[in-house]
């Protein structure tokens, strides 16, 4: 099982330091990925986690104000990195086009790319998932090598369940895996969207699920641990 951690903007330097002293006394057999926000990626120091970025500039190094490039996150030991992320598909209106052009720039510096796709509820209501998270893949992944998909990661993230509590049934999340695994059949698919410690029995049940990215849970090394345990029982 992959287990990524999206901090998103929390947590100041000091409370990084506190909060990486207790994710380290974790003992997970899954594969923990870090992915700290941008200041904080020059604080890792975990031994039992990847370090993930949540983001990627869609330039390359140089004269891009504000921007990180994928050399620059390569050159401080991220091994992972987050991209379209619907905060950003909606905040920063981020293309698929432009979301392919930063997982290129991510495979051109040994970055395995974490794609998150997903659909909001007017989406889902007026039965368009299958074709939002279809076009979200093609473009995303159109110029991919057939090693760089296997590599690849995907995060299924339904926007209206993201920090809402609300996940969606069992037989929705296979529906939209076997969608993403016939499109891409050797990369692993995450679930992503109000995960814990709660519903994960519950989540576990879906054999198709390749692993976790978690939001708010990333942020409570305490429940994180209980949902850690009742994934690997
Ligand atoms: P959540 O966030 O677990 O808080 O719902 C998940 C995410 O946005 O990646």
């Amino acid at each position: 099982m992959i287990v990524a951690l999206n901090n998103k903007s929390n947590l100041t330097k000091d409370e990084f330091l506190k909060y990486q002293e207790e994710l380290g006394t974790i003992d997970a057999k899954s594969v923990l990925i870090l992915c700290a926000s941008p200041l904080n990626i020059a604080n890792f120091n975990l031994t039992n986690c990847y370090l993930g970025s949540q983001n990627v500039s869609k330039d390359l190094v140089g004269a891009h104000t504000g921007e990180v490039a994928a050399s620059q996150l390569k050159s401080y030991g991220v091994d992972y990195c987050i991209v379209g992320h619907s905060e950003r598909r909606t905040d920063q209106k981020e293309t698929n086009e432009e979301i392919a052009q930063k997982i290129k720039n991510l495979y051109e510096q040994g970055i395995t790319p974490i794609l998150c796709v997903g659909e909001t509820k007017a989406e889902r209501e007026e039965g368009k998932v299958n074709d939002v998270i279809e076009e979200e893949i093609r473009i995303a992944t159109a110029k991919l090598t057939d090693k760089q998909k296997e590599e690849l990661i995907v995060a299924y993230e339904p926007i209206w369940s993201i920090g809402t509590g609300l996940i969606p049934t069992n037989e929705e999340i296979i529906e939209v895996f076997d969608l993403i695994k016939g499109l891409l059949p050797t990369t692993k698919v995450l679930y992503g969207g109000s995960a814990n410690e709660k519903n994960i029995d519950e989540l576990k049940q879906c054999k198709t699920i390749d692993g976790y990215l978690l939001g708010g849970l990333s942020l409570k090394p305490d429940l994180l641990k209980v949902f850690l345990e009742k994934l690997e029982k």
